[in-house]
């Protein structure tokens, strides 16, 4: 899809939710029912990331998509790791999803990351779907495989289809609790005002064509104007994560959502000092349908138009951060450039006092979203920063006055060997989570502990 020319951007979906509710065995069947139909090739992998072309999803959609109906290219999935913060997702201040898949398992229903996506959905006014994924596991059901969903629940005995709906209605009420206005997606006249809840199994797949149909239905009607973009232009884009790759050092796992990057142009890259400017060396995707996350062997490639993910390898990026931008200069002066990409850094950069915590998170979007749960709950912050928890850290929480503020809060992060002994030998107290509110409570009862 990346080197087809067309004046339309690829969507950008973001698959979100709480750990083991399904999210990327919904990408794996949304990628494999495709591969069994014989379209092997017509399936592009990136870097967490998987791209699926119109002629793919409308032939899964069966009739609820109509390839004529639209103008959109296809979707690009990413699929983000429940235990990781998909904050980092971002871009230009906002969402660097245009729309998103809210996985929720029915029986579940809300846990905290659940309640942390729709944190981020709202803030970020990003459209969204909710799968209710695993009706498969309803006592008495009768699985229909790969159908839409409402022959398969129309068709079900009278006592499976009550225990769904009481499950289903637990989940709209979660979701009105969080002022969305949600119903049964098939009862959704207005996808703008309401959220469709789209009952489905990665599983068996029923449910799966609504989704992809829901999909390309908000994509068409909210996104075109933006997806008009020039798709021909300087490439911009999100490092996804920053990763040692043998034979290339310090490589970038990349989304881009906007123009074109090519070998051999220079880029310029958010890090945690000075932006970095440097050459694009190898601009490397993996095989078609190979397993992301185990992938080892990539395929070279020239260049990768948006919407894609892509790895960099280049000289200088073991400073680069997650979360930060990455742009192409071309064309245009370095200096210009690197002006844009620490305005962008400087939008979130952390409002820090004399006196307060520290706080470490994994990227540039959790530290954002770190300080804003702070913020609210008037915690101070003395130091924010990205990266694992170094003797620094304990360095400098050591010096705060007040006791209750010796403390580094740590999100997503590991703790360096060196700085778990210098934690040892101080009175410096650790907190750490995968969970943003989590993290901050937890800190909250310490210091109402302190004070009694
Ligand atoms: P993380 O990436 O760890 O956050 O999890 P995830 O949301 O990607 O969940 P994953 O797809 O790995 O699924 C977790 C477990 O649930 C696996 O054992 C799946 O086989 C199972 N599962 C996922 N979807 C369904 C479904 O629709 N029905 C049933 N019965 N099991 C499912
Ligand atoms: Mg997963």
């Amino acid at each position: 899809m990346s080197d087809q020319a067309n004046s339309l951007r690829t969507p950008i979906v973001a698959v979100l939710g709480h750990v083991d509710h399904g999210k990327t065995s919904l990408l794996d069947k949304i990628r494999g029912s495709a591969v069994s139909d014989g379209e092997a090739g017509a399936i592009t992998q990136h870097i967490g990331a998987t791209a699926v072309p119109l002629e793919t999803i409308s032939e899964m959609a069966g009739s609820l998509v109509q390839p004529t109906d639209f103008d959109l290219p296809g979707l690009l999935f990413i699929d983000t790791p429940g235990h990781h913060s998909f904050s980092t997702l971002r871009a230009r201040g906002g969402a660097l999803a245009d729309i998103a898949i809210l996985v929720v398992d029915v029986n579940d229903g809300f846990q905290p990351q659940t309640e942390e996506a729709i944190d981020i959905l709202q803030r970020t006014g990003t459209p969204f779907v909710v799968a209710a994924n695993k009706v498969d596991t309803t006592p008495g059901w009768n699985p229909v495989e790969d159908s839409p969903i409402k022959p398969s629940y129309d068709g079900q005995s009278d006592s499976a289809r009550s225990r769904l709906d009481e499950n289903l209605y637990e989940l709209i009420g979660q979701l009105s609790d969080r002022d969305f206005s949600a119903d049964f997606y098939w009862r959704v006249q207005n996808f703008q005002n309401n959220i469709g809840v789209v009952p489905c199994s990665a599983l068996t797949g029923e449910g799966v064509p609504d989704i992809l149909a829901v999909l390309m239905g908000l994509s068409q009607r909210f996104m075109k104007a933006e997806m008009e973009i020039d798709v021909e232009g300087p490439g911009e884009g999100t490092v996804l994560e920053v990763k040692d790759q043998q034979g290339f050092g310090a490589t970038l796992d990349v989304v881009v959502y906007d123009g074109i990057i090519r070998e051999g142009d220079t880029i310029v890259v958010g890090a945690s000092d000075e932006p970095i400017v440097t050459e694009v060396r190898a601009l490397l995707q993996p095989r078609p349908n190979a397993e992301i996350r185990v992938e080892k062997r990539f395929e070279r490639v020239e260049s990768v138009g948006a919407a894609a993910g892509v790895k960099i390898a280049a000289p200088d990026l073991d400073k680069a951060i997650a979360g930060a931008p990455v742009r192409v200069v071309r064309d245009r002066s370095e200096d210009e450039v690197i002006a844009e990409v620490k305005a962008e850094l400087a939008e979130i950069e952390v409002d820090t006092q004399e006196e307060g915590v520290v706080v470490k998170a994994d990227t540039l979007g959790s530290l954002e979203a770190m300080a804003n749960a702070l913020e609210e709950a008037e915690i101070p912050i003395l130091r924010a920063e990205v990266g694992d928890i170094a003797p620094r850290d304990v360095a400098v929480a050591g010096t705060a006055r007040e006791v209750e503020n010796k403390t580094i809060l740590g999100f997503n992060v590991d703790v360096l060997p060196n700085a778990e002994r210098e934690l040892e030998q101080s009175d410096v107290r650790l907190f750490d989570d995968d969970v943003i509110y989590q993290l901050v409570e937890e800190y909250d009862e310490y210091v109402e502990e302190m004070k009694r």
